[in-house]
């Protein structure tokens, strides 16, 4: 196993990723940042600059499970404090599987600013993967808008609230485009060299290896190659049974690896085609251009871009969800019983006259003091130290009605998970505040992969859906997985990585607006902390020893 060693400096820098300049996050000088590229097993050392100037930093490695280095998974608040301006944190951690990850700030909503990247894992030399292609190539999907995160954030916070709404453009690999009429007093420029479409070059007759990741903030995506089908054979890390679609729905946090052939008719490009799906969409088409070699790049396919499913389509998703099984060969099936069920009502509140997003009726807000480090010094003072609720009133509880929830608080507490237990969560999805809508959201585990035992419509039924509607077979593990409007979604993980977890969703307004919990689990084996991660809240007397 090697050692790969990547030098970072995070800055602004004014760029036009949709054509309209603006202040984005830069990791030397680029968004979305370098890849890291590694091999399973590898250790893998970042240098993080701090070159904000005004603002704190942290980057998560999200998908890797950090196993013994629990105090490098950047989750500021969870896991350590911010990096300060000026300062630099290094980063170390073992890529112990091989597959497709990503990176990205976990500090207030900087991941929107452009702070992002993918991490590429491969298997060690000798060993490949259970499919054959050519060529291999990274689709990061974003969206993006013209408001600083400060005001977006500020907005959310705010009395009344103000919302951030519908992206101005998505992102295809840090490339969009906005029609520039429309950009009032900005700086616009449609003949920037860097406001053209991503273009993807493809030999004909070959086979592509495409990692796709969503890093969206808020929306759920549909990415679709005009003519092609693909074939989904990886996510998260994990093999998948493969299956043909059309187009992929991806939520953020996901990735997949899809392969595409290229065999379409080569006198002429295609497109590649991004859209909204699960909110109504107010936001042109995100596109790239899929070149057939060797027509011109910058050549505009002569069709019209696909416009991608129903964006209300909730079944067409679901079902899409649901094909997602592991690979055969590549099976760990789970354990076949639990030891602890934590059901989650997924719901949006007005506590204090704010908008916020809560689990079982509790908002989530991060302590001055990291729990990593509060948790193994036994600083009890510094976070609530009651038990977060197991469930939510069920019987007394209608998911298709606009959230009353008078009584919603807001805490930060967190669940403490018997070491090496087995814990099941359902996700249990309902109305917003807003009449006969309801939301994805993609939630997000720290620190561990876990099953995907099901997803179904409407209520969960705690007797008949674990019977009829778990794989306990062959379900895909993952780290990200949809929760659908008025559904629910099942999760199984073992409680082994000693350390201190969140568990969100991977909306960067909602996270923001409350809708996270966290875990500890086994923090009393967790080795000596690093003085690094120190310094914040009641940690700051710690930092000199
Ligand atoms: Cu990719 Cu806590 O997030
Ligand atoms: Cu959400």
């Amino acid at each position: 196993a090697k050692v790969r060693r990547y030098r970072w400096e995070v800055t602004y820098e004014l760029q036009s990723p949709d054509c309209l300049e603006k202040l984005v996050i830069a990791i030397n000088g680029r968004t979305p940042g370098p890849t890291i590229m590694a091999q399973q097993g590898d250790t893998v050392i970042v240098e993080v600059k701090n070159g904000l100037l005004t603002e704190n930093t942290a980057i998560h490695w999200h998908g890797i499970r950090q196993i013994g280095t629990p105090w490098s998974d950047g989750t500021e608040g969870v896991t350590q404090c911010p990096i300060l301006p000026g300062e630099t944190f290094i980063y170390k951690f073992v890529v112990d599987r091989p597959g497709t990850y990503i990176y990205h700030a976990h500090y207030g909503m900087q991941r929107s600013a452009g702070l992002y990247g993918s991490i590429h894992v491969s298997l060690p030399d000798g060993i490949s993967e259970p499919f054959a292609y050519d060529y291999d190539r990274n689709i990061v999907l974003n969206d993006w808008w013209h408001k600083t995160t400060h005001e977006q954030a500020a907005g959310l916070s705010s009395i009344p609230f103000v919302w951030v709404k519908e992206p101005q453009s998505l992102l295809i690999n840090g490339r969009g485009w906005f029609n520039c009429s429309q950009a009032g007093t900005a700086v616009c420029n449609s003949t920037n060299p860097q406001c053209s479409p991503f273009v993807l070059t493809v030999v004909p007759g070959k086979t592509y290896r495409l990692r796709i990741s969503s890093l969206a903030s808020l929306s759920a995506f549909n990415f679709e190659i005009e003519g092609h089908n693909m074939t989904v054979v990886e996510t998260d890390g994990h093999y998948v049974e493969p299956f043909v679609v059309k187009n992929l729905n991806i939520y953020s946090g996901e990735t997949y690896s899809v392969l595409v052939v290229a065999d379409q008719e080569p006198s002429r490009n295609y497109w590649a085609a991004l859209n909204v799906v699960s909110r109504k969409p107010d936001t042109p088409t995100g596109l790239a251009i899929f070149n057939y070699y060797p027509n011109h790049p910058r050549r505009r396919p002569p069709t019209a871009p696909p416009a991608g499913p129903l964006w209300n389509d909730t079944e067409y998703r679901l079902n899409q969800s649901l094909k997602i099984r592991a690979r055969r060969g590549y099976v760990y099936p789970p354990p076949t019983t639990t030891d602890r069920v934590i059901t989650l009502l997924n719901t949006q509140n007005r506590i204090d006259g704010h908008t916020r997003w809560a689990v079982n009726n509790i908002s989530f807000t991060l302590p001055h003091t990291p729990y990593l480090i509060a948790l193994k010094h036994k600083l009890h003072h510094t976070f609530s130290q009651s038990a977060p609720p197991e469930t939510y009133d069920r019987a007394n509880y209608d998911i298709f009605k606009q959230a009353a929830n008078p009584n919603a608080t807001y805490s930060d507490a967190v669940y403490r998970l018997k070491f090496n237990s087995t814990v099941d969560i359902i996700l249990q999805n309902a109305n917003s505040m807003v009449p006969n809508n309801s939301e994805t959201h993609p939630w997000h585990l720290h620190g561990h992969d876990f099953w995907v035992l099901g997803h179904g419509p409407g209520v969960f039924d705690p007797v008949n859906d674990p019977l009829r509607k778990y794989n306990l077979v062959d379900p895909i593990m993952k780290n990200t997985v949809a929760v659908h409007p008025y559904g629910w979604t099942a999760i199984r993980f073992v409680a082994d990585n000693p350390g201190v977890w969140a568990f969100h969703c991977h909306i960067e307004s909602h996270f923001f607006m409350g809708m996270g919990i966290v875990f500890e689990e086994g923090v009393e084996r967790v080795g000596r902390l690093p003085a690094a991660i120190m310094g914040c809240g009641d940690s700051h007397h710690l930092r000199r020893h």
